[in-house]
């Protein structure tokens, strides 16, 4: 079943002498409690993908719908609530003057209800970590402890879609794949979706169910992760997996 929907989508930036055209008809589709991964160079346009999909910027042209019913750029708190986003820089996403467990509490009361109560035993026992880290400031902690922390925040809204951009870049391989697991554990157990953006397509192989390739503003290739991988169509996309195999 479709949860997640955009047709014809298209964003166009005002550059210096000519527009930019971030993204030129991208069609895709998430089914319910699917993995979607977003691979493709740099300026390929897959953080403006996301930022459509999140809200965070209105569409030049197309649509998006979740559950079939057309998303507008003004979304109601239930829209909002359905797709919570984990960026690239977690301890930037805490402010800095709130304790974590103070963060949470308010993205949740904002997004559930004012009476809600997070349980900070049970959000912290998701991400693996002490519930007393809940009571520092961001930059009392480290940089993937705050990235678990953001998921777990993503969580406690109990959203339907993740949507992921290279959260784990900024972090060391060991923690990267810890967080990745993580993500796939918490997502199958609960049964969220996610669209997660790399432009890592090895990242990508270990996560996902399906993946779409992007380049220049427009999706060039997309299938599931292993055809895609051990056959690419496109040139492109050959050229992607073999710079992910040297490495
Ligand atoms: N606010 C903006 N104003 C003008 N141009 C923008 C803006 N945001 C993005 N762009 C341009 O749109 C194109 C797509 O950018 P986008 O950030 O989506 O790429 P990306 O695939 O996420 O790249 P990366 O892997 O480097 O994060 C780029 O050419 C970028 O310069
Ligand atoms: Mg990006």
């Amino acid at each position: 079943m479709i949860i997640l929907e955009g047709k014809g989508l298209e964003k166009r930036y005002r550059g210096h002498d000519a527009a930019i055209e971030a993204l030129k008809g991208v069609d895709f589709r998430l089914d319910d409690g699917e993995i979607l991964g977003i691979a493709g160079e740099s300026g390929s346009g897959k953080s403006t993908l996301l930022k459509l999909i999140a809200g965070l910027e209105p569409p030049t042209a197309g649509t998006l719908s979740l559950h079939g019913k057309p998303l507008r750029f003004r979304r109601a708190k239930g829209e909002y609530r359905a797709m919570q986003m984990i960026f690239q820089n977690a301890a930037e996403s805490f402010n800095p003057r709130r304790t974590i467990l103070d963060s949470i509490t308010r993205t949740v009361r904002s997004l559930r209800g004012r009476g809600e109560e997070v349980d900070a035993e049970a959000l912290s026992a998701m991400v693996n970590l002490s519930p007393e880290l809940m009571r520092r400031y961001p930059r009392q902690l480290s940089g993937g402890q705050c990235q678990r922390f953001a998921i777990a925040r993503a969580m406690a809204v109990r959203p339907e879609i993740l949507l992921c951009d290279e959260i784990t870049s900024a972090l060391d391989v060991s923690s990267q794949a810890q967080i990745l697991r993580l993500i796939l554990d918490i997502c199958r157990e609960r049964n969220t979706g996610a669209i997660f953006v790399s432009h890592d397509l090895a990242v990508l192989s270990c996560l996902c169910d399906r993946v779409m390739v992007m380049r220049g503003g427009a999706v060039v290739e997309q299938g599931d992760i292993g055809q895609v991988i051990q056959a690419p169509r496109q040139d492109y996309t050959r050229r992607l997996v073999e710079s992910v195999l040297q490495i």
